[in-house]
């Protein structure tokens, strides 16, 4: 496994520093090869450079390299994230990442949540009219393709009944924005008709959010537009004890690599202090090993963070431990089973 690592900024390079060792103990017991390499994409050398993901990027990472890993970008010296929308949406969009599977384990069962990536109101139309500084008109457009929808919808229903969930749900607004809203309507109901295992439902946003906080235990696998899904996975985040926990895989349904991400950002609030939850990331690289087909490692990672979880935490999920102490607790977790799982010989 060729992995490449952008840690990014602020806490998206303690989340990612923290979380590789990990990787390379997995890799260790479970004996597989996996090599890193780290770029450095992100505010500083926007700031010093003015790249953001440099030419030919896409490229490299199309040859080179199996996954992607990337901590979070964002740095309070860029306000307008411009560095941001170049390398991670450029990522997204280059590399035709168009499923965004964000999986909520809850209480009440596990949400499957696939958010679409690339298109939306993330699609980069727009502008301005009248002085650039003061306009009078402000536009982004919510731009919506037959084929990227259809893509995204088959591959997210696949993966949805795959994972043995029986109901899904299209979350939409339909009622106020119709005409991508149309659009969606008719390829989910299009989709769905090669799922007769799946009962297909839809629900406004807005609703959707409703029912969503006060019951979650209603939902099982959701599909959902570009901005609805980020709002819905903050959402999420928030049901499963904090945005420190939940990760995110970005998936070309055509190819194997793939991007993988905590939901959550660069946390400018808490960057330096040494506190950040590096749990997200760990789960990142169960899901990266899950996408690359190695299911017994990225259940050990998992197990080890439950494990983890279960004795301690960062201070955003009650605990009192810093980032390198939980690790510490998640590595010992690893060595632990691994020596369950294989008694020494007598
Ligand atoms: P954020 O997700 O960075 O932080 C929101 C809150 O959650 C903060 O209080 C933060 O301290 C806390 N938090 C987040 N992750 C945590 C973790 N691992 N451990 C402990 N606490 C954690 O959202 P924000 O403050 O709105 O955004 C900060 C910057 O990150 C902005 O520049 C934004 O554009 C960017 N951002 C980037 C990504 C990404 O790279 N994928 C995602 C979201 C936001
Ligand atoms: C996320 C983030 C990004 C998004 C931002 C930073 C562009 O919020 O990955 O959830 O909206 O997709
Ligand atoms: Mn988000």
């Amino acid at each position: 496994m060729r992995i490449a690592v952008i840690p990014g900024d602020g806490i998206g390079q303690e989340v990612v520093a923290a979380a590789l060792p990990a990787l390379d103990l997995v890799a260790e017991i479970f004996d597989l090869d996996a090599t890193v390499e780290q770029f450095d994409w992100g505010a500083d050398r926007w700031l010093r450079t003015g790249v953001g993901l440099p030419e030919g990027a896409v490229a490299q990472l199309r040859a080179e390299f199996d996954a992607v890993l990337l901590g979070a970008l964002g740095d309070p010296r860029i306000p307008d994230m411009a560095h941001g929308r170049d390398i991670l949406l450029g990522l997204r969009r280059g590399l035709d990442l168009c499923v965004n599977h964000r999986p909520l384990p809850l209480a009440t069962g596990t949400i499957e949540l696939f958010r679409e990536n690339t298109q939306g109101l993330y699609a980069g139309v727009g502008g301005t009219v009248g002085p650039p500084d003061r306009p009078t008109v402000a536009i982004d457009e919510c731009v919506y393709t037959r084929d990227t929808v259809q893509r995204f919808l088959r591959y997210s229903l696949g993966r949805i009944r795959d994972a043995g969930q029986r109901r899904v749900t299209l979350v939409h607004k339909a009622n106020a924005v119709p005409h991508t809203g149309r659009l969606w309507r008719e390829l989910y109901a299009a989709e769905l008709a090669a799922f007769p295992e799946l009962d297909g439902t839809d629900e406004y946003v807005d609703a959707f959010c409703y029912h969503l906080v006060r019951d979650p235990g209603r939902y099982q696998g959701v599909v959902a537009p570009n901005l609805f899904g980020d709002i819905i996975s903050d959402i999420g985040a928030a049901l499963l004890g904090g945005l420190g926990l939940a990760a995110s895989a970005s998936i070309c349904p055509q190819a194997r690599l793939a991007l993988f991400e905590p939901v959550h950002g660069s946390a400018p609030d808490i960057a330096g202090t040494g506190v950040a939850n590096p749990y997200a990331t760990v789960l990142c690289l169960a899901l990266m090993l899950d996408h690359l087909g190695h299911r017994a490692p990225a259940d050990a990672l998992r197990a080890a963070l439950a494990a983890a979880r279960a004795e301690g935490g960062t201070p955003d999920v009650g605990g009192h431990d810093t980032t390198s102490g939980f690790m510490t607790r998640v590595l010992a977790a690893l060595r632990h089973q691994h020596h369950r799982a294989r008694p020494r010989e007598v």
